[in-house]
């Protein structure tokens, strides 16, 4: 996992997530493959996003003996998805962590702008006290990330983490800028945005390859 420049900003360069993403990208893969590979793909940014989940210490008795053992502590995670892309990702998060609540934001990119439009928010409560994961297959311009994350403060989320598959350059610092305080983890940082805000080389339109929409 190497960590931008001591910022909140982490890649995930684990070889498995490397070679994930490139059967990802190609466009000869189906839906079918597509959605198992965003699962699997999030399972594993989720392993190392997760990696400071606090424990607790409850004591078990094992065939030999009591003894006293770490457990992650209370039900405090809160996984949320934007929609509809970061769908996909869910079942990888709850893979590792099924007692997770899951809070759910609509946004989309409007064609011509590129900028986000809410249409749907529910978090679970209370929403201060848990860590949050924000899930996205795609940073682009970053404008739909840095929304989510000011819905989720707006709503008294402090402990927030975002998790992306892809992100572009320009995405990455408009949302470490407008939210320093979030820990990012980006599965592979890509070159660039064409002039109509998708990434290059990236892999297309992420929500339309996991529901097979065009
Ligand atoms: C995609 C993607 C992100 C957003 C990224 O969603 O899943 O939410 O675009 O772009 P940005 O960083 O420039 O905001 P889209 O708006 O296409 O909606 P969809 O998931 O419903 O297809
Ligand atoms: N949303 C996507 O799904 N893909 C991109 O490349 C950019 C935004």
């Amino acid at each position: 996992m190497e960590n931008i420049k001591n910022s909140n900003v982490f890649i995930l360069d684990h070889p498995l997530i490397q070679h994930k993403i490139s059967l990802l990208r190609d466009s000869n893969t189906g839906t079918n493959e597509f959605r198992k590979l965003i699962e699997e793909i999030a399972m594993l940014m989720g392993y190392e996003a997760l990696r400071d989940l606090p424990l607790k210490e409850v004591e078990i008795e094992t065939p030999i003996e009591k003894c006293v053992t770490p457990m992650i502590a209370g039900k405090k995670l809160a996984i949320v998805p934007i929609l509809r892309a970061g769908l996909g990702m869910v079942g990888g998060i709850l893979n590792l962590v099924p007692t997770a609540k899951v809070g759910h934001i609509g946004l989309y990119r409007d064609h011509e702008t590129h900028e986000p439009h809410e249409y749907y928010c529910k978090l679970p409560e209370p929403i201060d006290q848990r860590t949050i994961v924000v899930l996205d297959p795609m940073l682009a311009t970053g404008g739909s990330g840095a929304e989510a994350v000011d819905f989720i403060k707006q709503h008294g989320g402090k402990n927030i983490k975002f998790m992306c598959i892809i992100a572009a350059p320009e995405g990455l610092k408009r949302l470490s800028e407008a939210h320093p305080d979030i820990q990012i983890f980006v599965g592979h940082l890509d070159r660039c945005l064409n002039e109509d805000a998708y990434i290059c080389p990236g892999l297309g339109d992420a929500g339309d390859r996991i529901f097979g929409t065009k």
